[in-house]
């Protein structure tokens, strides 16, 4: 629902933010911050808002915000918050690559919490200690993994997904078709529980997992993945020719912020970043650490096909931290909630 430009923060339906006494550390930020046509502005008037009903009753596209968030808008203290979340998630540098989603946000909370609440920045930030392996974790190579039955139900399991199933929004950036957490491949990946905690040297629980069927214009640009997808588990299902891929060492989490004019094919001629190869033939499976590695496959070789299952796993008890709807909880810091409310419900606002 477009709002009109000329009703901006501070006018008559709005809630200016001088006028609601906040403290003066909000309220210098929310008025040095630029403005434009955002989010702050559509969350910030829509609780007073009302839609005119013979709209309302044509409107056939999702509301803008949330009756939930509406509500909490109403509170001056939490819109206070709302505003500084809104601006800092409008302005945080955009992610180059796929999976970016987590380190925006975690840089988003990073930011918002040096202006709300400062004290609190470095607690929140060790805390994710917990999400990084060990600098000595380098990939490993497991050359059978399953009996010859179970590849085969693996087989006949992907090749009875029906065709129209199968997600296609994957095709432009990888070449693939996907489908996410198959019931049997859901069993299998807790079967392998104890296998991945034994060999990660870390007790792991389940991410989700996917089926990817790369075709003959199958790529993946350098990424890092979130680390809900922490450590990887890739099973190689078959393959029509052999298709390297690559693993950087350990490395830091990028900062967003630095990263602007950035792309991670820069990495390929940075001195810093030692690539390795790995190639995985039909039965065989590699466990990585996609979420401190970047990694990267060039196209796949003409003619080419490789069908890959993903299992993905994060460690044990950080479930909260993958999940930033968990971080105001986990964290005993209330005031992160507008920011993380906020992040759910404009999601679309921090995709790539
Ligand atoms: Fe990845």
């Amino acid at each position: 629902m477009p709002i009109d430009p000329n009703v901006g923060l501070g006018a008559r339906r709005g809630r200016g933010v001088a006028s609601l006494g906040i403290s003066e550390r909000i309220r210098r930020l929310c008025h040095a911050l630029p403005r434009g046509p955002s989010i702050d502005i559509r969350a910030s008037m829509s609780h007073e808002w009302q839609e005119p009903e013979h709209l309302a009753n044509n409107r056939q596209e999702k509301p803008m915000l949330s009756h939930a968030m509406r509500e909490r808008l109403a509170d001056p203290a939490y819109l206070d918050l709302h505003l500084v979340a809104s601006s800092i998630l409008r302005d945080i540098q955009k992610v180059p690559w796929y999976d970016a989603h987590f380190l925006r946000r975690f840089a988003a909370a990073r930011q918002y919490l040096q202006i709300v609440k400062p004290e609190a920045l470095e607690r929140f930030s060790a805390g994710f200690a917990k999400l990084q392996p060990p600098r000595d974790f380098s990939p490993i190579k497991l050359e059978r993994l399953f009996s010859d039955e179970v590849h085969q139900r693996i087989r006949d399991t992907a090749a009875s997904i029906p065709r129209d199933d199968l997600k296609d929004y994957e095709t432009s950036d990888f070449g693939r078709l996907i489908y996410h957490d198959q019931p049997y491949f859901l069993e299998l990946q807790r079967e392998l529980v104890p296998l991945v905690s034994k060999l990660v040297g870390q007790k792991v629980e389940t991410g989700y997992n996917f089926l990817s069927l790369y075709g003959g214009s199958g790529k993946c640009d350098p990424h890092m993945d979130e680390p809900v997808s922490m450590y990887t588990l890739d099973f190689c299902i078959d393959q029509g020719v052999n298709w390297p891929i690559y693993f950087s060492q350990i490395v830091d989490w990028p900062n967003v912020e630095n990263l602007a004019d950035w792309h991670p094919r820069q990495l390929l001629q940075d001195p810093k970043i030692t690539f390795s190869s790995f190639e995985l033939h039909p039965g065989e499976a590699l466990i990585f650490a996609g979420s401190s590695q970047w990694h990267y496959r060039d196209s796949i070789p003409a003619g080419g096909y490789s069908n890959l299952l993903f299992f993905h796993y994060y460690p044990d008890g950080t479930h909260d931290l993958v999940n930033f709807e968990h971080w105001p909880r986990h964290f005993e810091i209330p005031e992160l909630a507008p920011l993380c409310d906020l992040i759910a419900e404009s999601s679309s606002d921090m995709a790539k």
